[in-house]
């Protein structure tokens, strides 16, 4: 079933470019099994992908909304009809549980139809006139050419978030994926091909990121970057971008809070919990990485939690009944592993999990941590792995300094019962993305970004497409004030 969709290629400008001498290889997670080759492409091949698309990018504008429409449309049906064997294919390259690879599939189609959909309705503005003899409007114009760099962990849905908005406001993109999932995006790039879309509006780059990042940053003709990733790549990319002025969405990463007060239902908490903490094994950037939870309810939480994690399936992705799959790397469990080692040392408890898989790396026992501080690097690092690390609180003031105490504003999420303080917390705690007795909080409904360290702009939603649109104010200047009605009206009446 994978063969189906996996392609050892890269997209660009408009051709498919096969394997040669210089490849990259990408693994199976699951086993370290080779999974496939891409080329290894760097600035000359970039540099062909933006002018192709710099050229596609103008006739594509052009273009009546209604059509690009339909092409994301049939992009849509496309990638829908081929939910199990794309599902297949990024639960072989990114290692997530089958069921959640169907869902992400799911995910990324509901962004290509939601921004189809979206795209018929990008209206402009005529303002209120300040002098009689003009008028003032404002047009919405497609930024041109987009550079997308995508993340691992979610190989399908990134991608969509960012190609749909783009493609629908009248841009073309060069996109690209991580090292570690390319074939997903090629995959969904043969789909939108398949679909009508036209030649050179999207290139899939594979190869050297340091030699495409080097290009996609420099080259004038690209006029936005849209990044998915760690803040320590997106504070690097905000340099590199400086000297060609370009506009940045930057979704960084995130150290959500998850607040549990003495009046939450608790096993509702708990199932909120495992949802935000484990979801791909840990690896997003809004699962909850610090669970703070009040002193009276704590023991209760801490119990429960940590027999739903105990009894959590560990296995490859494609196993029926795998719920945690194996990480993305032996590196990344390594770090996973560094973080627990780190507050054991410094006095935290283990209630469960914390040694190693039967399976070996990457394989991460489900680990809940207790008597988690502040001052441990669970608590001041993004996980990125299936590590629940529990914080004790007294007060809602204590609770609140705890949860802002991060760089980092992506998601957070609090259970309480108190209408009071679902809307005094959901106001003051500051991240960009707020779950009140929710802990999943992802839909393409929804905008989807942070504020601080985690970045700028939003993906999804009616506000995502605004990021790939520039505002263009038009004064219009119509003559002397002229009153042709009150001049019709003395006609009539003579
Ligand atoms: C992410 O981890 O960057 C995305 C997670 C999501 O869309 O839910």
């Amino acid at each position: 079933m994978i063969d189906d969709m996996l392609r050892e290629a890269a997209f660009v400008a408009g051709e498919w470019l096969a394997v040669g001498d210089d490849v990259l290889m990408v693994e199976d997670p699951a086993d370290g099994a080779p999974l496939g080759r891409v080329p290894r492409l760097g600035r000359a091949a970039t540099a062909r992908a933006i002018e192709a698309a710099a050229v596609a990018q103008r006739s594509w504008a052009a273009r009546s909304a209604g059509e690009r429409s339909t092409m994301l449309s049939r992009w849509c049906d496309a990638i829908r009809a081929h939910r199990e064997p794309l599902a297949a294919l990024l639960t072989a390259e990114q290692g997530k549980p089958l069921a959640e690879a169907r869902a992400e599939i799911d995910y990324a189609a509901a962004y290509v139809q939601w921004f189809a959909e979206e795209g018929r309705r990008i209206e402009g503005d005529v303002l209120p006139r300040d002098h009689g003899d003009r008028r003032l409007l404002v047009l919405k114009q497609p930024v041109g050419v987009v550079a997308a760099i995508t993340p691992w962990n979610f190989p399908a849905a990134m991608v969509t978030r960012k190609l749909a908005p783009a493609f629908a406001a009248g841009c073309a993109v060069v996109l690209k994926p991580a090292a570690e999932t390319p074939f997903t995006a090629l995959a969904l790039a043969q789909l939108a091909e398949q679909a009508g879309l036209p030649r050179g509006l999207l290139s899939v780059l594979t190869g050297d990121p340091a030699e495409i990042g080097a290009e996609l940053t420099a080259n004038t003709l690209v006029r936005k970057l849209s990044f998915t990733g760690s803040t320590e790549v997106g504070r690097m990319l905000i340099a590199a971008t400086a000297g060609t002025v370009k506009r940045l969405s930057l979704e960084l990463g995130g150290n959500a809070p998850f607040i549990v007060f003495e009046d939450a239902d608790i096993d509702a908490a708990v199932e909120g919990a495992v949802q935000s903490k484990f979801r791909n094994a840990g690896q997003t950037c809004v699962c909850a990485n610090r669970l703070l939870v009040h002193d009276t309810v704590y023991d209760a939480f801490a119990e429960r939690l940590t027999r739903r994690a105990a009894a959590m399936v560990v296995a490859p992705g494609r196993d029926p009944g795998c719920e945690i799959g194996p990480l993305i790397s032996r590196k990344a469990a390594a770090r996973v592993g560094s973080l627990v080692a780190d507050a054991l040392d410094r006095g935290a408890r283990l209630l469960c999990g914390g040694v190693d898989h039967p399976l070996g790396s990457p394989y991460v026992m489900p680990t809940v941590l207790g008597a988690v501080t502040a001052d441990m690097r669970v608590a001041r690092e993004e996980i990125f792995g299936p590590i629940a690390p529990l914080m004790r609180f007294g007060s809602d003031e204590e609770a609140l300094a705890l949860a802002n105490g991060t760089d980092a504003g992506l998601a957070s999420y609090f259970y309480t019962r108190d209408v009071g303080r679902l809307f005094r917390f959901a106001e003051a705690l500051d991240f960009g993305m707020v779950g009140a007795n929710s802990g999943l909080i992802s839909t393409e409904v929804a905008p989807f970004g942070g504020i601080k360290q985690s970045g700028y702009g939003r993906e999804g939603s009616r506000y995502g497409i605004e990021d790939y649109l520039n505002l263009k104010y038009l004064c219009v200047g119509i003559g002397a004030a002229d009153d042709i009605t009150g001049a019709a009206a003395s006609a009539e009446a003579a």
